[in-house]
């Protein structure tokens, strides 16, 4: 798979695909991430991208001319399957449209700014528009970045533990049951002797009722479709 994201602030991008899981994906050529300054396709001397509102009011409009040069060039040199827009006007993410994105070869990622971009260019050229959370965030660069993350690591081959990403919260419409490590006390609370037991299928038992009763309890907005 190939990222190419879109951004005035491609620094903010740099560390969260140079480390862990997601370094390691493009270490072993699953998964590239490139980040692409907008500002080297503006043509005007100031290296322009946005520019005062039509209408008036706060905030200033990504303009449409660096954003249509960079997505031109990109697209003349290879198809993508989505061009997408990180807006919190935009779809709700979740796991199953993460699921979507992961079987896909190229992916474009615009990250809005300001006010936003000029509508035309959701009209041209953006395939999908997705919001992280109903919550402002001050550019669309971590919402990529969380986007590119949840993508990646479902791609077989990324994680070293092939079933573990089968097995996170939200891949059954459950969320994930707890999990514990050594030491087997600590201040008195002890591990649930069923883990100790090796039994493997009261194990697994134990981790479903887990995952429904935390679900039911936390999440009855998930817990309503899981019974369905
Ligand atoms: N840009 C600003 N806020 C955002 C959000 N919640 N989701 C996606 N992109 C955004």
């Amino acid at each position: 798979m190939r990222i190419d994201i879109i951004s005035v602030v491609p620094d903010l991008l740099a560390s969260p695909f140079s480390h862990s899981i997601l370094k390691r994906a493009a270490d072993k050529g699953i998964a590239e991430v490139h980040v692409h300054n907008l500002r080297d396709y503006s043509t005007s001397k100031q290296k322009q991208t946005d520019d005062y509102a039509y209408g008036g009011g706060a905030g200033m409009v990504m303009m449409i001319e660096p954003i249509a040069n960079c997505i031109h060039h990109l697209k003349s040199q290879r198809t993508y399957d989505e061009i997408i827009y990180t807006t919190p006007d935009g779809k709700p993410f979740n796991q199953k449209t993460a699921n979507h994105l992961s079987l896909k070869g190229n992916l474009m990622i615009l990250c809005g700014h300001y006010k936003g971009i000029d509508e035309r260019i959701r009209e041209l050229f953006i395939t999908m528009e997705i919001s992280i959370g109903d919550y402002v965030l001050s550019g669309g660069e971590l919402a990529a970045a969380v986007i590119s993350d949840a993508i990646i690591r479902l791609i077989p081959g990324v994680l070293s533990d092939e079933t573990s990403a089968l097995t996170d919260s939200f891949q059954d419409d459950l969320l994930s049951p707890p999990v514990y490590t050594r030491p087997f006390e600590y201040q008195g609370l002890e591990v649930p002797s069923v883990l100790l037991s090796g039994h493997e299928k009261e194990i697994e038992k134990w981790r479903e009722a887990q995952a429904i009763e935390r679900t039911k309890l936390r999440r009855p907005d998930i817990y309503e479709k899981f019974e369905k």
